[in-house]
């Protein structure tokens, strides 16, 4: 199957199970639930749920497994939303575009905004130790629950957004950068990738191969990241193109150019393709997304 058709059939899969795993706007809380909805729903590539399933269905194509990591994949959504809603506010990074319509503090005020990611981020929780939505074993959930727990706070992303922002306008060896970058956005995408597996029953070496994978992917979604932002254009990326150079923000390009930072995208890349060496083709859909993450345009 063509990677292009692979991910509207995904996000089709992601859209629906959000849709009937989210709050209704209704009731005293209407507006605020209108405001987690409003950036949910807005569009969005929704690489991490699918990178979630994907990793699940590398291990096992069954009916069960797959409708056991819905709730997980809605979950790391939940997150990555939020996530992308504090990161747009003035205080961060101060954005008015995303996904190409009007970022949330735009639509709903500050305060807003802040409580939508606040709820975003808990009900992730809430998905993921709900007992009703999945038949995973209780250490299932946990071991699930406790990665996306940790690749969220301040041991991953949370910890690298303060970072991220702590360097603006700063020099600071390349090593720092990695860690911003590994840890802002190489977390999550990598936490999605283990949860996928654990809720699969991967063996232990499997998770470790798939941890591998989903680091060098991790690393390589946000080098992209960094590259489109310096090469693009704000139609085209649906957020403003050219704002880490305004900021100051540490980027790879800043430190390699727009050649070497695609070179180091590259190898990451090829990296976590082989990483995967020992699975069969349910895994050519993650071989795909590796692949999509280095030639993606948005
Ligand atoms: C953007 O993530 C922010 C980063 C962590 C690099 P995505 O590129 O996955 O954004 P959406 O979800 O498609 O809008
Ligand atoms: C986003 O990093 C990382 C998170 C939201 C965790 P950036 O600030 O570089 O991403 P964009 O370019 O705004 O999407
Ligand atoms: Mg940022
Ligand atoms: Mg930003």
């Amino acid at each position: 199957m063509e990677i292009k058709t692979y991910l509207i059939e995904q996000r089709q899969v992601v859209e629906d199970a959000l849709l009937r795993l989210t709050p209704e706007a209704t009731g005293p809380f209407a507006r605020h639930i209108e405001a987690m909805r409003y950036s949910l729903f807005v569009g969005g590539k929704r690489i991490r749920p699918i990178l979630c399933l994907a990793a699940g269905a590398a291990i096992s194509e069954s009916a069960e497994s797959r409708s056991n990591l819905l709730p997980v994949a809605c979950a790391l959504e939940c997150i990555h939303t939020y996530s992308l809603i504090h990161d747009d506010l003035p205080a961060m990074d101060d954005d008015a575009l995303r996904r190409g319509k009007p970022t949330n503090h735009m639509l709903f005020g500050e305060a807003g905004a802040i409580l939508a990611g606040d709820s975003l981020l808990t009900w992730a929780f809430d998905l993921l130790t709900n007992p009703e939505q999945s038949s995973l074993s209780a250490a299932q959930q946990l071991a699930i629950t406790h990665i996306i727990a940790r690749a969220s706070g301040p041991l991953g992303m949370a910890g690298g957004q303060s970072l991220d922002i702590a360097c603006e306008n700063k020099v600071f060896p390349f090593e720092t950068l990695q860690t911003i970058h590994r840890s802002k956005t190489g977390a999550l995408i990598t936490c999605a990738v283990q949860a996928g597996a654990i809720g699969a029953g991967a063996s232990a070496q499997q998770t470790e191969d798939l941890v591998h994978y989903g680091n060098q992917i991790g690393l390589a979604f946000q080098i992209v990241d960094d590259l489109l932002n310096a090469t693009s254009s704000t139609t085209e990326l649906g957020k403003a193109a050219g704002s880490d150079a305004v900021h100051g923000k540490a980027t790879y390009p800043a430190y390699f150019g727009i050649e070497g930072t695609r070179a180091r995208a590259h190898d990451a890349v090829e990296a976590a393709k082989t990483a995967l060496k020992g699975f069969d083709e349910k895994a050519e859909p993650l071989r795909m997304l590796a692949d999509y993450i280095y030639t993606r345009t948005s």
